[in-house]
């Protein structure tokens, strides 16, 4: 049974893409798992990490990305995913990592990631409340319908989400069965936690309540809360700064994120920005600091981690 994990946090530059790249590259290369990867984030840099700017443009080209899937589904054409997958997506050297593939995203997916229509106001007669609940759904539904079309490849599908809660974002809720959160442990960067929760919730309780509105016989929910991984740890001397550490523990005592801080967090090395410029897991990247960022195997940890709680009953 495959699992499907999207990588969620409103807030910028918080680790969801590394973390999202990284547990990816762990579960095919050290889990041997099957692993699709799938970039909604119009920024487009899980799908950079991956691809050269010219090797990205010709498959743009020759090819299409996430956007052109989802120009099929909005015209209501067949969708053809099996096209876009970009097969053995992370190469290292002349070797790709097995099992590994990915489905792109492209910058112009910007404005469509704003779009959808709203379940509000009243309705005058049922057949428009139950055609605007349908309609609804069907809006939140394209990765659903993705995923399904090649779920039987893939043990894991991985969603690296843009930082915010808007229609794509609700889709990778919709299709997945956790979300994983990734977090800096400073003050600002984790204030909005609960409410994000909150927010999540919210988004599942009025898809949950359109469903009977369109006629739906589905059980339509999102994703639960799966993990929450820390990243970007700042150490001073051999110990963890007194306010990353002061933080991470009152996070854990708060009573949304019982049980779900993962205790492995990311260490903040500039390791990480080397091996992603290189386009290689910090494992697989000849740098001093590379070396010593992946000395500390935390990617890999977090990766046995998360398969320990997410992993969904018939997967090996
Ligand atoms: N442990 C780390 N140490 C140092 N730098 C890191 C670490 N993890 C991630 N980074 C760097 O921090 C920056 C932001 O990380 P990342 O892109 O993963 O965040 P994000 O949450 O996906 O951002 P966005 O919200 O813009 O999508 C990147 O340049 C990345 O290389
Ligand atoms: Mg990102």
């Amino acid at each position: 049974m495959t699992t499907v994990v999207s990588f969620i946090n409103y807030k910028g530059g918080v680790g969801k893409t590394t973390t999202a790249y990284h547990v990816s590259c762990s579960l095919a290369q050290h889990f041997r798992q099957k692993v699709l990867m799938i970039d909604i984030d119009p920024q487009t840099n899980l799908t950079f990490l991956c691809a050269s700017p010219t090797q990205w443009q010709r498959r743009k080209r020759n090819v299409g990305t996430i956007k052109n899937l989802y120009s099929q589904y909005t015209q209501r054409h067949a969708l053809d995913v099996r096209r876009f997958i970009w097969n053995d997506a992370v190469v290292i050297g002349r070797y790709p990592i097995s099992g590994l593939d990915m489905i792109p995203c492209d910058i112009d997916l910007l404005g469509e990631d704003l779009g959808g229509g709203q379940v509000v106001g009243t309705f005058p007669t049922m057949q428009a409340i139950r055609q605007n609940a349908q309609q609804y759904l069907r809006e939140r539904s394209f990765l659903m319908k993705v995923i399904d079309a090649v779920r039987d490849r893939y043990d894991w599908v991985l969603i690296d989400c843009p930082p915010n809660l808007y229609l794509m974002t609700q889709n990778a809720l919709h299709a997945s069965n956790y979300y994983v959160v990734t977090a800096i442990p400073d003050h600002l960067s984790t204030i909005g936690l609960s409410i994000l929760t909150q927010k999540i919730r919210n988004i599942g309780d009025v898809i949950s309540a359109t469903q009977p509105l369109a006629g739906s016989k589905g059980t339509h929910t999102v994703a639960d809360l799966g993990a929450i991984v820390f990243v970007k740890v700042r150490i001073g001397g051999s110990m963890i700064t007194t306010t990353h550490d002061t933080t991470m523990r009152d996070i854990a005592s708060e009573e949304f994120a019982r049980d779900k801080v993962v205790p492995k967090y990311t260490t903040e090395l500039i390791g990480y920005s080397e091996a992603a410029e290189n386009r290689v897991p910090v494992w697989e990247h000849d740098s001093e600091n590379a070396r010593r960022a992946a000395q500390k195997n935390e990617y890999p940890e977090i990766t046995r981690e998360l398969i320990a709680r997410l992993r969904r009953p018939s997967q090996t």
